[in-house]
């Protein structure tokens, strides 16, 4: 097979817009590339320019639609190329990527090379934890490190655009696409959200090893009502500002160079035709100029909606808003000639919409080399290096919630194990949903893993229950989960006692139980966040055996384990932990790793209490706060931030190290952190704020910083963090307007959100 060896032109690695935040090195440096970067950036104005005057307006309308790959007969593919369509997704096999792009370039009338996006969430072919594992991390730099592996393979595949991260705030459990993102604070996701962006894209926009970022889903869509997925979203100005915006908000200043709209209503404006989302927040505000790309058929759904009147108006409304590409429905390519023949829209709209995506193209190189090296392809995938990170990514993202007495580690002489549960030997449910390019066969279940950590040891491995979803989820096709075996009463009562049976002649069992992947993701919505099927039984009934038992839960949600944090001595939950998750619990559990994971979200007792967060409002009867319920505490079981260790630490000499923050004095804050064991170990600090009295009022606590330390046996480490007088900044209800305001404010410091190291410091502004 031919080859083509992937170059790219300079003035691509120097594309200026998307450098990140101002780098600190010296001005005259500075000053220099930035002379350069403009003239790369002039140079591909003028391109873009001249290629755009050759164009037709139905070419320019064809760039504008992305279609799907897999959806359509490879004939019907072959013919979008030729016309020049844009963009596809799920084009997977790097052979017909080449394929496709040969005819893009070769036989369109204008040589346009096409991109390819795909789903790269959380890896390509290695498959990395979900992304709400790597945010439990607390390690944007891990996070960072992640994602840039995964464009590495991705783009030596041919994938040019992933559409990540995923920066929806989630605080409500039910909805499934909680495991996509990095959980309930606005604080952490800026940070997570950043950090994908930085390692898709790299420094600059157009590395050969990078990918377009694509932040999505623009905006609020983890709010939907029930959480129930897709459903409207009604939040007001004061929580979207506060809270919602701010993570895509940080992903668009850390050089994003796409955004995906959202699906659903917001305050009854579908996001995708929401004029005031796309032009004033995204661009005026905030200064986008990368391309939006709508999320699938969401442009066709504005009918569906009750908002459009046709697919026609759909299109309109569309580009009135600024959604430069449609992704699958065809709205534009059927109607948008029509429109402009009848002036609803102007070739100045269109011209605008389109511009970004050839700029985009440009940035990538694809004008120059549009083609993959199908050797480097194979070399690139699934190396041992990006095995290696998936693994240690699992390992510092799994979390410790329970261990009583030093259930965990256990001893390495152990002499026989019992492995018990629907998630023990799941190959697919190991690595989690969104990893349909991942192989099945590649992954390490945490049963294959304990066999090969002890291979003296005893080990029996059975399901106890068999777990399924009720209605099929939209994805199954890709991801198929193993039909039920166990197809009688009888069956299934007899490989309950079965489990039982072994558990009770284990030294230990380790029960892996949650949610199969299907369970989780798009689509896959819960009402109820108890154990599926019979395993919550299944548990009891272990535990009864009075054998050691530790649950090792699998799942992408936070579950209704209210019953396990009392009775089960050791809970480690490892979300779907990837490729390597197998290896990567194996040594938690035998204490070759030290689990290092910190909630991003709050853990319910049970569903009634969601959505529950931890940066409410004090308001009437603060005292009550704890028993807002007559029936139940109000309290979570676990709080955000919560995370153990096999190291103890402690926290000591906490100091403000300036009363008085303005706005050219951050607040700095210090505390002496100390391993108290005898195990090294990592804990993150996290720091805390509240303002006192203000134009409206303020949760009662937020993350304003953290940073994560690894710690020697009884090493102490004095912590400084500091929070720049702009994190204390809010948009007010009251004034509507964006408020630093003067004032005495608290902070408090430790390794979760009850932290209890506390201080007070000042605010003054200048007038
Ligand atoms: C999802 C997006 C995804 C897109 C393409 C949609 O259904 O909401 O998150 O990127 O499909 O697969």
């Amino acid at each position: 097979m031919t080859s083509f060896v992937c170059r790219l032109p300079a003035c691509v690695l120097l594309s200026a817009f998307f450098l990140p935040t101002t780098p600190s090195v010296a001005q005259t440096h500075a000053a220099h590339v930035t002379n350069r970067v403009s003239s790369a950036d002039a140079k591909m104005e003028r391109f873009v320019s001249a290629l755009m005057a050759k164009m037709t307006p139905r070419e320019k309308i064809m760039q504008m639609e992305q279609a799907a790959g897999h959806e359509i007969s490879s004939q019907k593919a072959d013919e979008l190329a030729r016309e020049g369509v844009g963009s596809f997704l799920f084009v997977t096999d790097p052979a017909r990527i080449h394929a496709l792009q040969k005819i893009a370039v070769t036989e369109s009338r204008l040589h346009i090379p096409l991109i390819f996006g795909y789903d790269v969430i959380h890896g390509y072919h290695t498959i990395f934890p979900v992304p709400i594992a790597l945010a439990s991390s607390w390690d944007p730099g891990l996070v960072e490190r992640v994602q840039s592996a995964a464009a590495r393979e991705a783009r030596a595949n041919g994938i040019h655009w992933a559409f990540t991260p995923m920066v929806d705030i989630a605080r409500d459990p039910r909805w499934g696409r909680i495991m996509e993102g990095a959980g309930e604070d606005p604080y952490l996701g800026e940070q997570m959200a950043a950090a994908q962006v930085r390692g898709l894209q790299g420094p600059v926009v157009g590395g050969p090893h990078n990918i377009l970022a694509c932040v999505k889903h623009f905006a609020a869509y983890g709010d939907a009502v029930g959480g129930r997925d897709y459903d409207s979203v009604e939040i007001p100005e004061t929580a979207l500002r506060n809270v919602y915006l701010r993570p895509y908000h940080a992903a668009v200043k850390a050089g994003a160079a796409t955004v995906m709209s959202a699906y659903q209503d917001l305050n009854d404006v579908p996001a995708t035709g929401n004029v005031w989302l796309m032009r004033e927040i995204l661009r005026k505000e905030w200064g986008f100029k990368g391309f939006v790309v709508s999320d699938w058929e969401a442009v066709k759904s504005l009918q569906i909606h009750g908002f459009a009147a046709s697919q026609e108006d759909a299109a309109v409304r569309a580009v009135k808003a600024g959604i430069n590409m449609e992704m699958t429905s065809t709205a534009y390519a059927d109607h948008l000639e029509d429109a402009l023949k009848k002036g609803e829209v102007t070739l100045r709209e269109i011209d605008d919409l389109v511009r970004p995506i050839l700029e985009m193209k440009y940035r990538l190189g694809l004008f120059d080399n549009p083609y993959i090296d199908l050797n480097v392809a194979k070399q690139e995938t699934d190396t041992p290096a990006a095995h290696a990170l998936s693994q240690k990514a699992a390992e510092q993202s799994s979390i410790l919630l329970r261990n009583e007495d030093h259930a965990l580690p256990l001893s390495k002489s152990i002499g026989s194990l019992a492995v018990i549960g629907p998630l023990a030997d799941a190959k697919m449910s190991t690595k989690g949903s969104w990893s349909q390019h991942g192989d099945p066969n590649e992954v390490i279940t945490v049963a294959e893993g304990l066999r090969e950590k002890l291979p003296n040891a005893k080990i029996s491995v059975t399901k106890g229950v068999e777990i399924r979803r009720f209605n099929a989820s939209v994805f199954d096709a890709q991801m198929p989960e193993p039909a039920p075996t166990l197809l009688t009463e009888e069956a299934r009562n007899a490989e309950f006692q079965h489990a039982v049976d072994l558990a009770k002649q284990a030294d230990v069992t380790v029960l892996v139980l949650g949610e199969l992947q299907n369970m989780n993701g798009e689509h896959a919505s819960r009402a109820e966040l108890t154990l599926p099927g019979k395993q919550e039984q299944l548990m009891e009934a272990i535990v009864a055996t009075g054998k050691p038992v530790v649950l090792v839960l699998m799942s992408g949600r936070p579950m209704d384990i209210t019953w396990a944090s009392k009775h089960v001595p050791a809970i480690l939950n490892v979300w779907y932990p990837g490729t390597e998750g197998g290896r990567a619990v194996a040594n938690l559990l035998m204490g070759d790793a030290n689990p290092g994971g910190h909630l991003t979200v709050t853990w319910p007792r049970s569903v009634g209490q969601v959505p529950i967060y931890y940066n409410d409002n004090t308001t009437q009867l603060p005292e009550e706060v704890t028993y807002r319920y007559w029936d139940e505490p109000s309290t979570p079981v676990w709080p955000f931030g919560f995370g153990l260790s096999y190291s103890t630490f402690s926290f000591s000499k906490m100091q403000v190290n300036n009363w008085t923050v303005t706005e050219n004095a951050p607040l700095r804050v210090s505390i002496d952190v100390t391993n108290t064991s005898s195990v090294p170990g990592t804990d993150v600090v996290q720091l805390y704020t509240h303002q006192r009295a203000g134009s409206a009022s303020r949760p009662v606590r937020e993350l304003k910083a953290f940073r994560k330390v690894s710690l020697a046996p009884h090493e102490t480490q004095t912590v400084t963090l500091e929070v720049p007088a702009g994190e204390l900044r809010y948009w007010s209800g009251s004034l509507h307007r964006d408020v630093l305001e003067p004032g005495i404010f608290d902070v408090w410091l430790g390794d979760d959100s009850t932290a209890k190291n506390h201080a007070e410091f000042h605010v003054k502004t200048v007038r």
